[in-house]
């Protein structure tokens, strides 16, 4: 019995000192195994009286299953420890990359039309819209363009099937050819309100989509306008040229910008005026905006056409002409964009190639200008 004790205390401490569980199973198998100590001791049980047979044969299976409990324990505790360190060491990355992101820009167009916003914004005109299809009245009639005048053809029209619904001049639809039609749509809507809010002044800008049948570098089917209109009492031509001169100069940020009217003619203003900006041409052929300086030749581009709104025009909107003066002046967004920005060709504007997006374009957050217009 005492022999089985200090078998206890001895097997007890070789598991314990078993520190993996390869060692561990040496151990197992030099206890339990076939040829191991305690399988030893039972095939001596043979040989024994009956009596010790007995003693001594259950003091063994009660060490058997000691020894059993005490290994399938450490074994345990050996499995948790290696898991533990292997937790503690072993990482697993499981983040992915994520898609690189691209950022759009704006378009040129979008943001020549908000620096635009800005600078009328701050002399207090308001955004006015109309309608992209547009009737013959509208575009032509009521801006005082006669029946049958040639300055009807000049514009290349795009012209609609006629709508039943409407007679005359209203049932004749087509793609606006400038944005001129919606000076007559600003003025009959005041009129239409003149009672409640008695009539002029009005003040707007109107920017939008025009269409005209032509294709080259400097044409494109569809291109914008901007259209600019002040009809109120004791307008003068004064008003127009410093209008249009601060809003050129700051337009192209340049407080000595010449600039030069010259009469023209538009069916729906008298007088009436194209208004040329002042260049020059560098050695290299390419154009600097600005005022020549000695030595260079002072050259002219026409930049939009303006006047003082005809008589006729106002009578068809039902202004008193006798009362009321206004002056308006219209020109190309694209236009203004490509002499501001450096673009060459017209067509590139709307053939949406990101190439040239994210070359002309304007990063959404870092934009010049258009929160101060200057
Ligand atoms: N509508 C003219 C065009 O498309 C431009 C224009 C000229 C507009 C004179 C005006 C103006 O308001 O007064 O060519």
């Amino acid at each position: 019995m005492t022999d089985i004790h200090a078998l206890k205390v001895e097997l007890s401490s070789e598991i314990e000192a078993a520190n993996d569980l390869q060692k561990l199973d040496e151990v197992r198998v030099s206890v339990l195994g076939k040829k191991g100590r305690i399988t030893a001791l039972m095939k001596t049980l043979g040989g024994m009286s009956p009596e010790e047979r007995k003693t001594t044969g259950q003091a063994l299976n009660v060490l058997k299953d000691e020894i059993a409990a005490l290994i399938k324990s450490q074994e345990a505790a050996l499995k948790k420890q290696e898991m533990e360190e292997r937790l503690a060491t072993e990482t697993l990355d499981i983040s992915l990359a994520s898609r690189p992101e691209r950022k759009g820009t704006i378009h040129p167009i979008s943001q020549t039309i908000e620096e635009l916003v800005t600078i009328f914004g701050a002399m207090g005109f308001k955004v006015a819209e109309g309608p992209d299809i547009e009737d013959d009245w509208h575009n032509f009639t009521a801006l005082n363009f006669p029946p049958g005048h040639p300055a009807r053809e000049m514009q290349d029209t795009f012209f609609l099937p006629e709508d039943p619904r409407e007679e005359g001049e209203k049932a004749k639809k087509l793609l606006r050819t400038h944005t001129s039609s919606v000076q007559i749509r600003n003025m009959q809507e005041t009129m239409k309100n003149a009672s409640q809010d008695g009539g002029p002044p009005i003040k707007t800008i109107c920017f939008g989509r025009t269409y005209r049948s032509d294709y080259d570098m400097t044409h494109t089917p569809m291109f914008h306008q901007m259209e600019c209109l002040f009809v109120d009492k004791d307008v003068t031509m004064a008003h127009l040229k410093g209008c249009l001169t601060d809003f050129v100069r700051s337009f192209f940020n340049l407080d000595d910008l010449p600039v030069r009217f010259r009469p023209s003619f538009f069916p729906f203003v008298e007088p009436g005026a194209e208004v040329d900006i002042g260049y020059i041409k560098k050695p290299d052929g390419s154009i600097q905006l600005g005022k020549a300086k000695e030595g260079d030749e002072q050259k002219w581009m026409e930049i939009l056409g303006s006047g003082m709104v005809h008589p006729n025009v106002l009578k068809n909107c039902g202004i008193d002409p006798e009362t009321y003066q206004g002056f308006a002046f219209g020109t190309g967004i694209e236009r203004l964009a490509m002499l501001k920005y450096g673009i060459p060709d017209l067509r590139t504007f709307f053939e949406c190639d990101v190439r040239w997006l994210s070359h002309y374009g304007f990063d959404p957050l870092e934009r010049p200008n258009s929160a101060t217009g200057q």
